[in-house]
């Protein structure tokens, strides 16, 4: 696999990255995942405005964002990929020695970014998947995409070890989102989703579905879905650039919907289907 490193393209056994780089030392960085539709970056403006409010929020200079999309291209063509693509990016305060939690302005970045073919979610789209519900032990800047995601790798590790696709987070029985997806209820066809704030990721495809609702006359309101309240609503879903529109048929041990995707989220899917089809 060919991979980006500071402006060279390298197989990846090839980099070669000091334990004093911030990054593995304080997880100090911050990332963006992408994916291609029809081989365009989907969304890219989105993301990319994104990672500079991560940058800007964690003071990582770094301006060269032009440059990005051309990495990503590069990446897909040297590795012979003419799938669909997901992209990560990566790029770390750099290295600063000797260790101390306060930063200097004069470290350069360490940039990373790697291609990877699209792995198959037709079958968790189509029939949806289950989650658990796990207390949210992140931090309270979830806005900013940082690299250091380890209470999500944890509930996610969770879920993965009892069989479920997602572990769905809550703080104060207030859902936020999941542990790498945003979250979406269902209740007499009106959609209701976490408000953006300090504690969840603005997520793309949450973004896009609200549009599409907008577009499409589905009322929806941006409130707080409160765990004790869950099985008053009819149906649920998660987004995510790699997870697109998938149905939740199962959250514990509660099969949501008889176990069956719901008639809004297929409208919802319908809908995100042939925008990104024909993006
Ligand atoms: C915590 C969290 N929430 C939501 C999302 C979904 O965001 P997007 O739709 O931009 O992929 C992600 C994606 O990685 C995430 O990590």
């Amino acid at each position: 696999m060919i991979v980006y490193f500071n402006s060279k393209f390298l197989h990846k056994d090839d980099v070669k990255i000091s334990p004093f780089d911030r990054a593995f030392l304080f997880a100090d960085g911050a990332y963006e995942a992408l994916r291609s539709y029809n081989q365009k970056l989907f969304r890219l403006e989105d993301h990319l405005k994104r990672f500079e409010h991560s940058l800007n929020e964690l003071s990582i200079p770094f301006s060269d964002f032009n440059n990005l999309e051309i990495i990503a291209g590069e990446l897909a063509k040297k590795n012979n990929i003419n799938s669909e693509y997901s992209v990560y990016m990566q790029i770390s305060r750099g290295i600063s020695f000797p260790r101390t939690h306060h930063f200097v302005n004069n470290i350069t970045p360490n940039v990373f970014a790697f291609v990877k073919p699209i792995a198959d979610n037709r079958k968790q789209v189509e029939e949806g998947v289950s989650v658990i519900l796990e207390k949210d032990l992140r931090w309270l800047r979830c806005d900013i995409k940082s690299t250091s995601v380890l209470p999500a790798v944890m509930a996610s590790q969770k879920a993965f070890l009892s069989g479920a696709f997602e572990a769905v987070l809550y703080r104060n029985n207030l859902i936020t989102e999941g542990s790498h997806t945003s979250f979406f209820a269902v209740k007499n066809n009106i959609l209701y989703t976490t408000p953006l704030s300090n504690y969840i990721l603005n997520g793309i495809t949450r973004k896009v579905v609200l549009e599409l609702c907008k577009e499409n006359q589905i009322e929806f309101s941006e409130e707080n879905i409160r765990t004790d309240e869950l099985k008053s609503y009819d149906e649920f879903f998660i987004t995510g650039t790699t997870t697109e529109v998938t149905p939740i048929i199962k959250i514990d041990d509660w099969f949501v919907n008889n176990g069956k995707p719901g008639k809004v989220t297929k409208d919802i899917q319908r809908l995100f289907n042939f925008y990104t089809k024909n993006y």
